[in-house]
């Protein structure tokens, strides 16, 4: 089995999941559980893996040192796919300590209630020596779980970063210098936008922190994905950017249809942004996933809902794209709805009561039409369009 060293005596010890495709809603393309090990005076194995590859990281660590001689563990974040294996794991390497946040020991005993492990609780600020290197925890709670916390490693300029910072990408290679640096950027920004969205100010607040603790960092390993060696500040101004949910001139008009005449509606009111030279982009819910609908929604300042009625309802694929999106919360959209009906046409409504959930701005009542749309109807989309278009201009910086 292949080492991979992350710095002198510090190891990737994790496992490549090539086969998931959706992590709780969220396409996927592969991932990595990242656990890495410290061989110092002490030995210290940093998160675990999902369940069915513990044996994969035992036998990483195998290569390296026997189980038995690991003397920590330390739990960055407790959800299943980081600690899955983490019984099994105390078991085979029966640890001195067990280090987590106070709220990580409250989860851990919710996960796996075994009240005789040797929790060792930690907070922001507590120091931890292995022997020539030490461990500094920061607490991250809420980012994205109340337990989550970061490890960071003074003497190797480290930041074991837990989900923050990572990308759901299945890779044999394990360094950003080793990949598509755009690929790699691109998966971090539908990671954020698809986990983090909703807790922005909090990631604004915990960039400030970091600032403020003056740490020294040359390498930042997240719990996902791949490593960010050769650029680091890159990923840290990019998770600034995203957590003030800075937008530019780019709107979605996102849609489902029946028998296409939504999606003429669609057409008409995507001619009208560019007509006010609006970046537009056409996102018909058959073929975009929720989660691609997100990543684009990242940077985008205005979304325009499409939807037939169906049964007095949304199409299901659109509500089920508005509880995604509502629950991760844009901030600071404009928005509008429209759809085709043909005798009792609530989608319009309840579109609008949604993004009044969100506190979109909403400049135009929308457009009904009953069953084919007719040449006024689809100018009146066009206007539609306009009218988004140009208070994306009055509200968004020209780039
Ligand atoms: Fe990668 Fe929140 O688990």
């Amino acid at each position: 089995m292949a080492l991979t060293q992350i710095k002198e005596k510090l190891y990737w010890v994790g496992a490549v999941d090539w086969n998931a495709r959706d992590f709780h809603g969220y396409s996927i393309e592969g991932t990595s559980y990242n656990s890495f090990l410290i061989m110092d005076e002490k030995i210290a194995l940093f998160d675990t893996v999902k369940k069915p590859y513990c044996r994969e990281l035992l036998d990483r660590v195998r290569e390296i040192t026997r189980p038995e001689s690991i003397d920590y563990l330390v739990v960055n974040h407790v959800e299943m796919d980081h600690s899955g294996s983490l019984p099994e794991i105390v078991a085979a390497v029966k640890p001195e300590k067990i280090f987590c946040s106070a709220a990580g020991k409250k989860t851990l005993l919710d996960h796996f209630h075994h009240e005789d492990w040797p929790y060792e609780v930690v907070k922001t600020g507590d120091k931890l020596s292995l022997g020539k290197k030490s461990v500094q925890f920061i607490e991250t709670r809420m980012l994205h779980w109340p337990d989550s916390m970061f490890s960071f490693i003074p003497e190797d300029r480290l930041l074991i970063s837990s989900d923050a910072f990572g990308q759901h990408w299945a890779t044999s290679e394990r360094f950003d210098c080793e990949v598509d640096g755009e690929r790699m950027m691109l998966l971090a920004a539908k990671y954020y936008a698809n986990i983090l969205l909703l807790y922005s100010p909090l990631v604004e607040k915990l960039l400030e922190q970091v600032q403020g603790l003056k740490l020294d960092i040359d390498m930042i390993a997240p719990d996902h994905g791949i490593i960010w060696r050769s650029r680091p500040q890159d990923i840290l101004k990019a998770y600034a950017k995203w957590s003030r949910q800075e937008t530019r001139r780019k709107a979605l008009v996102i849609y489902d249809t029946m028998w296409e005449s939504t999606e003429a509606m669609a057409r008409a009111a995507y001619s009208g942004l560019l007509e006010e030279g609006i970046s537009a982009k056409l996102m018909n819910l058959k073929v975009s996933h929720r989660s691609d609908v997100m990543t684009e929604a990242l940077e985008a300042k205005a979304f325009l809902f499409g939807s037939s009625t169906l049964n007095n309802n949304l199409l299901p694929r659109m509500a089920d794209l508005l509880v995604y999106m509502k629950g991760l919360r844009p901030t600071g959209r404009i928005g509008a709805a429209f759809g085709s009906y043909g005798w009792s046409g609530e989608a319009v409504k309840q579109i609008a009561a949604a993004m009044e959930e969100m506190k979109f701005e909403v400049p135009d009542a929308g457009v009904r039409v009953r069953f084919v749309p007719t040449a006024e109807d689809l100018a009146k989309c066009v206007e539609l369009g306009r009218k988004i278009g140009a208070a994306v201009k009055a509200s968004t910086p020209a780039a």
